[in-house]
């Protein structure tokens, strides 16, 4: 019996996650299906009440992406404390009829730093842009990694600051530092080591009013959208950073929660070469 796998989204034409899975599992022997779910917007539940009810092959987990990651997370019978911070859930796992949600976006972005672009966010000035569910996801995972700084800067100042505050009461913040929230208009002389952009603004092209000084010379900008060049990734360029876009937190996201469920980690460096392929 073929364990089955899916992700839920809408949009979810693009979705590179059957391709990522698909080759981890032939990397690892895994026998198992993983399949793309155009799920209705006002239909998330009902779509994984469907996959978990067709009687071929076992389903034992799913992806959860855009619009559906907080309707995941109250889905979710029990979630993983990453998940609890993050307030969003984008792994499912399907457990003896009740439904665990757990977060690998954080540890995606993570693993991509440090081990495909060795940066090491420990010691580091960073500063997040945007304060929505991206950027939500990662500030814990960030803090944990005891960087010397971290500043979300949002187009709403109140956003940003709301979310800094709930961060600086967590008690894994008791051994770093708190986290500051502030406006764009901010960030005027102020120098950082590693700059992500958690923003939506490049899916639509937008150009983030960041002063040019925000980008440490021989610093990291990294942008969470992938596939295209964005205004961030050029401004960032010509500031002379080392610029990444979000592919390999991509793929690092999905190698993680395929560890969650198969208790085995592929090797992501001939997948994120594949798709960098094509
Ligand atoms: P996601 O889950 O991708 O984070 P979201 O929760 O809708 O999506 O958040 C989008 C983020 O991108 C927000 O921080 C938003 O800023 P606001 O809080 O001010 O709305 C930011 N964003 C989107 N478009 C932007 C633009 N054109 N310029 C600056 N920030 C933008």
């Amino acid at each position: 019996m073929t364990d089955r796998y899916a992700v839920f989204g809408n949009p979810i034409g693009h979705s590179k996650s059957p391709r990522i899975h698909a080759l981890f599992a032939a990397q690892t022997r895994q026998d198992m299906s993983y399949e793309a779910i155009l799920a209705d917007k006002d239909g998330f539940a009902a779509a994984v009440d469907a996959f978990r009810a067709i009687k071929h092959g076992t389903a034992r987990g799913a992806n959860v992406t855009v619009p559906f990651k907080e309707e995941a997370f109250r889905l979710a019978a029990r979630r993983t404390p990453r998940a609890e911070a993050a307030g969003a859930v984008n792994t499912l796992s399907f457990e003896a009829g009740e439904i665990l949600g757990d977060n690998t976006d954080g540890a995606g972005l993570l693993r991509d730093l440090k081990h495909n672009l060795g940066c090491d966010p420990a010691g580091r000035r960073i500063l997040l842009l945007g304060a929505g569910g991206a950027a939500r996801g990662v500030v814990l995972p960030l803090l944990l990694e005891g960087p010397a700084d971290l500043l979300i800067a949002n187009r709403t100042e109140e956003t940003a600051a709301r979310l800094a505050l709930e961060f600086s009461r967590l008690p894994g913040c008791a051994v770093g530092i708190k986290p500051d929230g502030i406006g764009f208009g901010g960030l005027a002389g102020r120098s950082f080591d590693l700059v992500i952009n958690a923003t939506s603004a490049g899916l639509s092209g937008a150009v983030l009013p960041l002063p040019t000084s925000v980008f440490a010379p021989r610093g990291i900008a990294y942008e969470m959208v992938y596939g295209r060049e964005t205004p961030f990734m050029t401004q960032a360029r010509g500031a002379g950073a080392r610029v990444a876009d979000g592919l390999g937190m991509l793929v690092e996201q999905a190698a993680e929660a395929f560890f969650v469920w198969r208790g085995v980690r592929p090797e992501t460096a001939p997948v994120l070469a594949a798709l960098k392929g094509n």
